[in-house]
């Protein structure tokens, strides 16, 4: 970026859509669903990106992307080592904030909740489906650590290939999913003037309640 003058102009007007409590599902889950399904129609890179935001003992809040590998009633799942930072700040503080920035349909989704380890059955099932590159890989990297260069690694990849070159490659103990349960759900969705339209579904003891956001 030249000056800072062209970050300053960078501006557009937001006029793809609008976003009525009418027109969205009582259940923020389903509509997260809704709106997962049309960044995939719409051909965005990687829809089920989300950006994961933890806080552990220190206080600092760390922000990393992630994928969603699975959406259902109880919450959002991903996958990741159970050794790296994210890990420890869950294991300090399990609550978390999720963010998909659907830039080009001019939408965002921000889900505040608690998280906790999917079950190991999960973790294995998950695992299995995963290519046998991506499963070595869980094994060859200790996640967040700080490491010399790429080279022990790979030589690390090689060896687990042949130490499992006729079987399936397990699990590892230290790897899994982790899930989180929504309390909070905002939509948000561009409108012209900056009066953008921003929905909340907040979790209380009788359900879902749903108030509109000023923006
Ligand atoms: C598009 C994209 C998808 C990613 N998906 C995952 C994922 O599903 N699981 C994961 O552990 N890391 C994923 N990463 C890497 C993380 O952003 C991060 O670097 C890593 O998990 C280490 O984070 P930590 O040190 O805070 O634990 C992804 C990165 C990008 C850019």
């Amino acid at each position: 970026m030249s000056d800072q003058g062209e970050l300053a102009r960078m501006r557009r007007s937001y006029r793809t859509a609008r976003l009525e409590a009418a027109d969205v599902d009582a259940d923020p889950i389903a509509q997260v669903s809704r709106w997962l399904a049309d960044a995939a129609a719409a051909d965005l890179r990687e829809p089920n990106a989300m950006v994961l935001a933890t806080v552990g003992g220190d206080g600092l809040p760390s922000a990393r992307t992630v994928l969603l590998r699975a959406i259902d009633a109880e919450g959002l799942v991903f996958y990741t080592s159970y050794r790296g930072r994210k890990a420890a700040e869950l294991a300090a503080n399990p609550q978390a904030a999720l963010l998909f920035p659907w830039v080009d349909l001019e939408r965002q989704v921000a889900v505040r909740g608690t998280v906790a380890k999917v079950t190991a059955a999960e973790s294995d099932a998950y695992f299995a489906s995963r290519p046998r590159g991506s499963q070595l890989g869980a094994w060859a990297s200790e996640q967040s650590t700080v490491v010399p260069g790429r080279a022990a690694f790979e030589r690390r990849l090689g060896e687990l290939d042949s130490r499992w070159h006729d079987t399936a490659v397990p699990r590892p103990d230290d790897w899994g999913g982790y899930r989180v349960s929504p309390v909070e759900v905002e939509l948000w969705q561009g409108r012209p003037d900056r009066l953008h339209d921003r929905l909340r579904y907040r979790c209380n003891a009788d359900g879902w309640t749903l108030e509109r956001l000023s923006p």
